[in-house]
């Protein structure tokens, strides 16, 4: 489902000259897997999901996520790929603070519009544990609710590989413990799943662990 050869990332970073934040990354995961990646801060772990994510074209080498390999990609094939094939899961949620649940779920829709969106967004939020809250605005949710809302429009496009950048990061334990279960739930559907994560429950719930330093995997 995702698979990357001698992937490279560079910055030129003025005075520090060239910087190697992703440095030869070679990367196979299999469809079905829950897979976490875990590292300092600094290690490259959300440079990596933003080149898998088809969100950062700038690097060097082989890149096939879902069956699309990335590399050399328009960008309108690049946002074709995104709204096909991944979903984003981030740390701070981006909800839109003026849209309700059930808005910011179809978000997607506004950019493709086609019948039924709207009976698709409740069904999304349902499955987050949702469907009694879907007017409610982001100001209205709690952390984890407001996780479960972003978690839910990353599943609204029904992507093949859900991309999480430091989920649980803003949440408490006990809400953190509730995004890892339902993870774990939509991975035993079927749902791949990539989590960048410094967080102890997380990495423990995931099927395999690796391990980023300075932009190298081990
Ligand atoms: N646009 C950029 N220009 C220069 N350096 C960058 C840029 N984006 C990220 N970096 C550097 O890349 C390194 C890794 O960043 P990042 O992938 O965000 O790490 P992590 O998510 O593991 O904390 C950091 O040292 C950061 O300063
Ligand atoms: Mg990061």
């Amino acid at each position: 489902m995702i698979s990357t050869e001698a992937l490279t990332r560079g910055y030129d970073d003025g005075a520090r000259g060239k910087v190697r934040v992703l440095d030869g990354v070679g990367l196979q995961i299999a469809a079905g897997e829950f897979v976490a990646i875990v590292g300092r801060s600094g290690s490259g772990k959300s440079t990596l999901l933003h080149v898998l994510g088809g969100l950062d074209s700038g690097f060097v080498g082989e890149v096939t996520v879902a069956g699309t390999k990335l590399a050399g990609l328009s960008d309108r094939a690049l946002a074709k790929f995104r709204n096909e094939s991944v979903g984003f899961v981030f740390q701070s949620f981006h909800l839109i603070q003026g849209l309700s649940a059930l808005e910011n779920v179809s978000l997607p829709a506004a950019f493709s519009a086609s019948e039924g969106e709207a009976a698709r967004a409740k069904e999304a939020l349902a499955r987050v544990g949702l469907g009694e809250k879907t007017s409610r605005l982001p100001s209205q949710l709690s952390g984890g609710e407001r996780q479960r809302v972003a978690i839910a429009r990353s599943l609204f496009n029904r992507p093949k590989v859900l991309l999480c950048d430091e989920p649980t990061g803003n949440l408490d334990v006990q809400t953190a413990d509730e995004v890892i279960a339902l993870f774990n739930s939509l991975n035993a559907e079927g749902l791949t799943i990539l989590a960048v994560t410094h967080e102890e429950r997380l990495r423990s719930a995931a099927s395999r662990v690796l391990t980023l330093i300075d932009g190298r995997l081990v």
